[in-house]
């Protein structure tokens, strides 16, 4: 007859403590974090910790579970009287019901939220939003009801941690039966040191691939942009955007304020066409080209958000262009542009200013836009609490001179 186990193996151990340092973190990160302003940055920044923090849990717990499935766990010490032992079983489920349900409501929270905030697993992969959420019509609802069963069950995970640290510490001080040395680490025992080892060079596979991956498709990607612009310089796509076959890189940056702070963006891909007539500026022609999809802020929730569907909308329209209508320089050197910008499907006459620096051959300028005004972001985010309206776009572009009248 085999013997039965008195205590849980080592794997079991480490999932179980792992889990729990985790899960209590979470459970103060959660609630101090909505304690804070809606639209603090420190509040959004947290959130995402909080979201891959939750995220791992999820993984961790599915993993235990499947372990838990397949390892008996050690039997009750037969001291034990009959509601005592229903009370653990059942606290046992209930852990794992809450452990489970937690990151899952706030998966299901963040995937129907109207927001469309991207989750990104701790900065790097993305994680996709539950899918039939997407489309729901009541999304704002369902929202509110997923972050009421996220607190709900967040505050049962308190109770229930309450009840069970009683229970340990009965167990350790009062009835002093070692129950607590069950799930305690032998550290002495060399199979918990390769087993270790073991875990340790799995993550470290785990994390290289990961990162080998990530680092790879993000190459392809700026690969890809760096080609399809500077095709377009050497491919002479003058047409009817441009008088002269002269397309050069542009440099297009943005500024906007996130979440109070001051969040900057450039489109890798933007070209632009400009001939200045300095002697006779009426007759100058400036034509830009930004491709919509490459502007990246570096902060991948926002650069995954801006070619969505209410944001840019990259796929139906990629590119935002500008087109010069007339000229008026102030003096030789700074000039006024008035010229239609086209955004998604609305196009707009803007007046922006230009200064030249004759000397490199460019032509330089800011303004700002209001990003309602090209139905940017109006779905979504109508009001300027987490994205601000406001949008500063600073421009270079190199052009061509021409001194006849
Ligand atoms: C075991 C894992 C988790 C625990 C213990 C946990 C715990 C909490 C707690 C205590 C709160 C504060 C609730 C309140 O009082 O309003 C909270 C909020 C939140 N959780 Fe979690 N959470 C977990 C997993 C997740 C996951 C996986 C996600 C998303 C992928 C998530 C998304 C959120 C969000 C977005 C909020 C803030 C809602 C708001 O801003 O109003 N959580 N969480």
């Amino acid at each position: 007859m085999t013997q039965q186990a008195t205590r849980y193996n080592n794997t079991a151990i480490i999932f179980h403590w792992l889990t729990a340092i985790l899960i209590i973190g979470m459970l103060g990160l959660g609630k101090f974090m909505t304690t804070l302003d809606q639209t603090s940055a420190l509040r959004f920044s947290l959130t995402q910790w909080h979201k891959s923090f939750g995220l791992l849990i999820l993984a961790l717990s599915l993993a235990r579970l499947g372990w838990r499935l397949v390892h008996r766990a050690p039997g009750l010490p037969v001291t034990m009287g009959a509601w005592e032992r229903l009370a653990a079983h059942l606290s046992h489920l209930f852990f794992y019901i809450l452990i489970l349900f937690l990151p899952i409501s706030g998966w299901l929270m963040v995937s129907a939220s109207p927001l469309n905030i991207s989750t990104f697993f701790f900065n790097v992969v993305k994680i996709p939003h539950l899918p039939w959420l997407s489309d729901a019509p009541n999304r704002e609802e369902l929202a509110v009801n997923f972050l009421l069963a996220h607190e709900y069950a967040s505050i049962a995970l308190v109770v229930l941690l309450v009840l069970h640290i009683s229970a340990a510490i009965r167990h350790q001080f009062i009835l002093r039966d070692k129950l607590m040395t069950r799930m305690t680490l032998d550290l002495n025992d060399k199979r918990f040191i390769s087993g270790l080892k073991q875990f340790t060079g799995v993550c470290f596979v785990v994390v290289v691939g990961s990162w080998l991956f990530v680092a790879g498709s993000r190459y392809e990607t700026v690969e890809k942009n760096s080609n399809s612009a500077s095709g377009i310089i050497e491919g002479n796509r003058g047409d009817a955007h441009g008088a002269l076959n002269d397309w050069r890189r542009a440099e297009v940056n943005y500024t906007l304020l996130l979440m109070g702070d001051e969040l900057t963006g450039s489109f890798s891909a933007a070209r632009a066409v400009a001939l200045l007539n300095l002697n006779n500026p009426e007759k100058s022609t400036l034509n830009a080209v930004v491709e919509t999809a490459s502007g990246m802020t570096g902060t991948p929730q926002v650069d995954d958000t801006l070619p969505s569907s209410a944001w840019f909308d990259s796929i139906q329209f990629p590119e935002a262009t500008f087109t010069s209508i007339a000229f008026s320089p102030s003096s030789a050197t700074s000039w006024m542009v008035t010229g239609k910008l086209k955004i998604r499907d609305v196009e707009r006459t803007i007046v922006l200013p230009m200064d030249i620096d004759l000397d490199t051959g460019t032509a330089y300028g800011r303004f700002t836009i209001n990003r309602l005004d090209f139905d940017v972001g109006t779905a979504e985010q109508p009001g300027d609490s987490q994205a601000g309206l406001n949008v500063v776009i600073d421009f270079k572009v190199n052009f061509n001179a021409a001194n006849n009248n």
